[in-house]
């Protein structure tokens, strides 16, 4: 009896250790041959079984990453307190085995498809890998008797290895996930700026409203009317008691009657007025005026024979084809004498077939980078976001016939060289352009000043001076120029700002 017992201890008491050993490194070993022996995934062999275990990753990690962060915390307690944890090996086990399941399942999400073998998502399968070696050393090493003092001090070692090693793999497994800066993206800009990233960037500098989302009123009537009339029938100046710079003015009217009848543009007196033959006393505007563009009446007529609503959008009323058409030559922004400017209206003409089918073409090169900038817009956005350090001037050059659609473009922390900036003096119509940490040089500055309509760029990051960064006093729409960490001077800065009053520079200062 008593030898049987003995027998029984002895072997718990070593062949515990060596079963642990032999099968851990066993599975370390299956773990480091998995990527090579699974190949490429490919979703459309892919068994819906992989994807359903697939999908479990994201809800095992938290297993390990609790288990091994509490270990470290007692552990570090008992560095610095009298607390001295009494762990076991089974959370070790628990640790070291869900660690495992989170690798396998990770695996199977990853070969179930969707993804593409980014540098992120290869570090993070490596990342998940070694962690999970980690954790079954450790494991490993806590399963043999172990000698005071040195054993404590190697085994706080590898905990905490193995929480670093952890620490990395789920960082990188986050911004596969939320995206690269989540941890950060609403941090104050003086924290972003010792983590070395740039100031937040405001949103509001490409405003996509839709065609449909455009108040008729305000957003297209108004605006002809402030143009072609206001300045004579405003407060300060009312000829014929007339005033149409507000709604409830515009629709009661003057000695005459109504200004606008709703629903009834042949009655409206500002449709009637300017319908007059040119050569009629009462043709409005007067003789000295340019007269009302035929698309600018047409648009005016169907808003009123529509109802005259103030705040209905186009999505609202019936558009026949012709009002689209009129609607697309109102070229409400550019006017400088308008009181009113809508400087926020997209491009609402409807892209031709060609640019449609440009775009569709570009679709592979660029899987989801390439945008128009809403449905009834031929304005196109790009984003090089999904291949940033892969885009370089050969894969920017497909991108040519585009160009001069372009109202918008992320090209930052891209490989591209001022070679591609030249291709930018096609793109007469950018607004927005990010060209943040990119080789680009003061020369690419000399492509940009020619481009007028530019509202925002970032340079942040790049190699431009003084030099480059002084041509861009020409571009009297520019709203925000971001120059943090560049070689640009405070004097330069500040000669910027006198000479574009409105400019907001943002420097991380
Ligand atoms: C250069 C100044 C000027 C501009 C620009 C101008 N008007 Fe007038 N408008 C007048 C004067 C002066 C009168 C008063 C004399 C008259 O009734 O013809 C008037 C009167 C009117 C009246 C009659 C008001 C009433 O009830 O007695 C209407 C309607 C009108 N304008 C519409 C327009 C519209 C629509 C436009 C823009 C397309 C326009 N006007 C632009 C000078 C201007």
């Amino acid at each position: 009896m008593t030898t049987e017992t003995d027998q029984k201890n002895d072997c718990s008491s070593r062949c515990l250790p060596w079963g642990i050993t032999i099968f851990g490194l066993l599975i370390i070993a299956v773990l480091i041959a998995m990527p090579f022996l699974a190949g490429e995934p490919n979703a459309e062999k892919t068994p819906d079984i992989v994807r359903f275990f697939g999908h479990f990753h994201p809800v095992v990690l938290h297993l390990p990453i609790g288990i091994f962060s509490l270990i470290m915390i007692q552990e570090l307690l008992a560095m610095f307190t009298r607390y001295k944890p009494q762990t076991g090996i089974m959370p070790i086990f628990i640790g070291a085995a869900s660690s495992v399941v989170a690798v396998v399942f990770g695996f199977l999400l990853y070969m179930g498809g969707g993804y593409e073998m980014s540098e992120l998502l290869e570090d993070h399968l490596w990342g998940g890998i070694v962690f999970a070696s980690a954790a079954i050393l450790t494991l490993i090493f806590k399963s043999w008797p172990l000698q005071p003092g040195f054993s404590t001090a190697l085994y706080r070692v590898m905990i905490f290895g193995s929480v670093a090693i952890m620490s990395y793999a789920s960082h990188d497994g986050a911004s596969i996930t939320h995206g690269k800066d989540y941890l950060i993206e609403y941090a104050p800009d003086s924290l972003r700026k010792i983590l070395g990233h740039e100031p937040k960037e405001k949103t509001e500098d490409v405003p996509v409203k839709a065609l449909e989302d455009q108040i008729v009123y305000a957003d297209m009537v108004q605006p002809i009317l402030d143009k072609r009339c206001v300045e004579c029938h405003k407060e300060s100046k009312s000829k014929g008691k007339f005033r149409m710079d507000t709604y409830e003015l515009l629709v009661k009217g003057g000695k005459e009657g109504n200004g606008v009848v709703p629903g009834d543009a042949a009655k409206s007196n500002i449709v009637y007025r300017c319908e007059l033959p040119e050569d009629d006393d009462e043709h409005m505007p007067p003789d000295s005026k340019a007269p009302m563009e035929d698309h600018e009446l047409a648009v005016i007529k169907w808003w009123i024979n529509s109802g005259a609503d103030p705040l209905k959008t186009v999505g609202q009323i019936e558009l026949p084809e012709e009002i689209r058409a009129a609607i697309a030559k109102l070229d409400l922004a550019v006017d400088p004498s308008t009181t009113k400017s809508v400087p926020d209206a997209p491009k609402t003409d409807l892209p031709s077939t060609e640019l449609v089918k440009a775009v569709a073409a570009l679709a592979k090169d660029f899987p989801g980078g390439l945008t128009f900038q809403s449905q009834a817009s031929s304005g196109l956005t790009f984003t090089a976001v999904s291949l940033r350090n892969n885009l370089d001037d050969s894969v920017f050059s497909k991108l040519k016939t585009v160009l001069p659609s372009m109202v918008s473009m992320d090209l930052s922390s891209t490989a591209i060289t001022d070679d591609s900036v030249k291709l930018l003096a096609a793109a007469k119509d950018l607004r927005m352009i990010r060209l943040s940490e990119t080789k680009i040089t003061d020369a690419a500055l000399n492509t940009l000043a020619g481009l007028k309509n530019l509202e925002s760029v970032n340079l942040y990051g790049t190699r431009v001076t003084d030099a480059g960064v002084e041509k861009l006093k020409s571009l009297t729409q520019l709203k925000r120029l971001y120059l943090w960490q560049t070689d640009v001077s405070e004097g330069m800065i500040t000669k910027l700002k006198e000479a574009l009053p409105e400019l907001e520079i943002i420097t991380g200062i």
